[in-house]
């Protein structure tokens, strides 16, 4: 099925409440759906959104607005040590890790409570405590608008990389994924490397399925805002990806500097403590402000900022890490 809406208010629809709206929006509830939709009822330009939990709107949207609600779980195959599943783009993510979990199946657990669909889980290849979308994803389902077909992709031809796939790029605004497929195991394999995940196990009584899912969760909601009572877009910018003699020459300054193993020759930072050592952390001005808990996070601190009020916001925290720093760091919220 399919329903249009036309100017349509997105306040409730984007993960940092801001108040714009869409001159046309289109649900679908199959994947089969977008033939119709691409013959009849789109004209111009389009785009398609998920949850908007990574998508900061600066003016009233345009181009048609594509939004799967495709919610179905499939088993299509397993073995003694696996099952794939085959999942519609429009599944709220954190569902999808709660079926996995309650059906022992290993894999997605640290990604719990990540906020949005699992249609965009591909494009910006989520991650969080030690795991990425990318090491349960074996094939990704689009459609292509061009050519009005259903192409499949295997998952090492998406380009796959930090916050990064061949859908920011290539792909970009010429698909729309409908189905993404998985594997996950029935080995159990727990991920506990990551920062203070381990000791939060421990205290919920050891490693099980359960437990690492309970530990994150209650990780994320100690140190992440609640998007239903506070806009925001989860991390608004990337950790970056420095040369080693940078990282190098700030360690002999600020021996104390998360930093991590990135490709040959390079080291990650962590732009949160980048943005906290700047002393921004808890900083609000006006209508946008840094979250208290949690640096690399910025929020709509009154309910009424404009997206164009946290751009300028955003620009003044890049200015002072730069400043105290050197670092440049980048978006990682997409802005419209
Ligand atoms: N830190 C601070 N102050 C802060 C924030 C962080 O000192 O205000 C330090 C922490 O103590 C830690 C380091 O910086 O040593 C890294 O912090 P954290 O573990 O909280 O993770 P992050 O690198 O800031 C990334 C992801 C998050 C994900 C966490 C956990 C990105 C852009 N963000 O944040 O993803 O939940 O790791 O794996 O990679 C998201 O994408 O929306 C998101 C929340």
């Amino acid at each position: 099925m399919i329903r249009i809406f036309n100017n349509e208010d997105l306040t409730l629809r984007n993960s940092f409440h801001v108040h714009q709206t869409a001159r046309q929006l289109i649900e679908f509830d199959a994947a089969e759906d977008l033939t119709e939709i691409f013959e009849q009822h789109i004209t111009g330009e389009w785009r398609v959104v998920g949850g908007c939990n990574n998508i900061l709107f600066t003016d009233d949207v345009e181009p048609t607005l594509i939004v799967p609600r495709n919610c179905n779980i499939e088993i299509i195959s397993e073995d003694e040590q696996s099952t794939d599943i085959r999942v519609g783009a429009g599944v709220e993510w954190d569902d999808l890790v709660e079926w996995a979990v309650s059906r022992s199946l290993w894999g997605i657990e640290n990604l719990s409570l990540i906020p949005g669909k699992v249609g965009a889980a591909p494009v910006q290849n989520i991650g969080a405590y030690g795991s990425e979308a990318k090491d349960c994803i074996t094939n990704v389902e689009m459609f292509a608008a061009e050519q009005r077909k259903f192409v499949t992709l295997a998952a090492e031809h998406c380009s796959f990389g930090y916050r990064e796939s061949v859908f920011k790029h290539a792909l970009k605004g010429r698909v729309i994924i409908t189905n993404v497929y998985m594997r996950l195991s029935k080995v159990p394999q727990p991920k506990l490397g990551y920062g203070d995940v381990v000791g939060e196990v421990e205290k919920l009584g050891g490693a099980t399925l359960r437990n690492i899912r309970e530990a994150i969760c209650s990780i994320r909601r100690r140190k992440l805002p609640d998007t239903a009572v506070t806009g925001n877009a989860g991390s608004f910018f990337k950790n970056p990806i420095v040369e080693q003699a940078i990282a190098d020459k700030l360690l002999n300054q600020y021996p104390d500097m998360p930093h991590y193993a990135a490709t040959e020759g390079h080291c990650k930072l962590a732009a949160g403590w980048l943005i906290d050592q700047a002393g921004l952390k808890g900083f609000v001005d006006g209508n946008v402000g840094v979250h208290p808990k949690q640096a690399l996070v910025l929020i709509n601190a009154t309910g009424k900022a404009t997206g164009c009020e946290v751009i300028r916001f955003a620009e003044m925290v890049q200015q002072r890490v730069f400043e105290k720093f050197g670092i440049s760091i980048e978006c990682e919220v997409n802005i419209w």
